[in-house]
């Protein structure tokens, strides 16, 4: 295999950069010449390559986004389209494509590969939903995103002794939320696969001032029913009963601008890594992820369309912690 190509796609992860300089970097060093595709799955439909060279990738590991772009793109879910994007890699005589990202942008890998086109996915989200990989590039970092706001928030809520909710990203998974929360020290977590209706919340943290604490902090996950919406509604209209009032922080997209912590430059160099050696082994059509400490293949059909189930367990430790 002489040459590949490189996109990236969906919502940007911390350490996508630091993918995108493994592949290239790999790639040369297997005698591959690799191409950058920009603005994902868009780019691909438009044939706009970039050849990247090992310097060209130099200084972007430690930062956030992605220097190729990326999008989210109707004209790809389309045959048609899709059928473009295989001609434009065959015109550039582009013989595979590295797919570096979430659910959405894997589907449409798989959507490749099943119309005969070789691709390789590397798992990459900051919701950490997807199959075939423990751990997702980008997750760490918006946790620690999630963790510094929560941090700030207790030392103002001890002070007025208020109770303060953040909701963070996470799509439907409550990853992000419940690790949040438990790293965090919350003391409510709501999340879509463990429901807490607002009384409940009101509830917890009555118990928490009653336990002697000074303050009291819910995590929310967007993707929960009770969401930041639902539960400031509730907080707003029974305040008096409720006894205290609730400030709200929506995290949203701040949470996907930091520079990449250690753990997702590492874990993206070695999935970069590892996703170009599958190619050269002959590999096709499979997502690179991490199982355990070791590397793994999935084949793209069996993780498509699935949502990474959560560990539960995790919402009873976050429960006890929170006592
Ligand atoms: O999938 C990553 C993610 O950041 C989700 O957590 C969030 O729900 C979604 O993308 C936001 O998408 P967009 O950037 O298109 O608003």
């Amino acid at each position: 295999m002489k040459k590949i190509a490189v996109l990236t796609s969906g919502g940007d992860a911390p350490g996508m950069n630091a993918a995108i300089r493994a592949i290239v970097r790999t790639g040369i060093d297997a005698g591959m010449d690799v191409y950058g595709v920009r603005q994902g799955y868009a780019g691909l439909i438009a044939g706009d390559f970039v050849y990247l060279s090992r310097r060209d990738v130099g200084g972007i590991m430690h930062t956030g986004g992605t220097m190729l772009g990326s999008a989210r793109c109707d004209e790809f879910r389309t045959l048609e389209g899709r059928q473009k994007a295989i001609d434009a890699l065959c015109k550039q005589g582009i013989e595979a494509l590295v797919v570096i990202g979430g659910n959405g942008s894997q589907a449409g890998a798989y959507d490749l590969w099943q119309m005969g086109y070789p691709v390789v996915g590397v798992a990459s989200t900051i919701d950490n939903d997807l199959e075939g990989s423990d751990v997702t590039i980008g997750v760490d970092t918006a946790i620690n995103v999630a963790l510094e706001a929560i941090d700030r928030l207790k030392v103002t809520a001890a002070s007025h002794r208020r109770a303060f909710l953040v909701e963070v990203m996470g799509r439907k998974c409550g990853y992000v939320a419940l690790v949040s929360g438990i790293a965090g020290g919350a003391e409510v977590v709501v999340i879509s696969e463990r429901e807490v209706a607002p009384e409940e919340v009101a509830r917890e943290l009555r118990a928490a001032y009653e336990r002697g604490k000074n303050h009291a902090l819910v995590v929310v996950a967007e993707g929960a029913q009770n969401n930041a919406q639902k539960l400031i509604q509730h907080f707003e209209a029974d305040e008096g009963a409720i006894g205290f009032g609730l400030r709200a922080t929506i995290l949203g997209h701040v949470q996907r601008g930091a520079n990449p912590t250690s753990a997702d430059r590492l874990l993206a160099t070695r999935l970069g890594h590892g996703a170009v050696r599958a190619l050269a082994r002959g590999e096709r059509g499979v997502l690179i992820g991490l199982r355990g400490d070791h590397l793994a293949s999935t084949p793209l059909g069996e993780i498509v369309g699935r949502q990474k189930p959560l560990d539960l367990s995790l919402f009873e430790l976050a429960r006890i912690m929170a006592q």
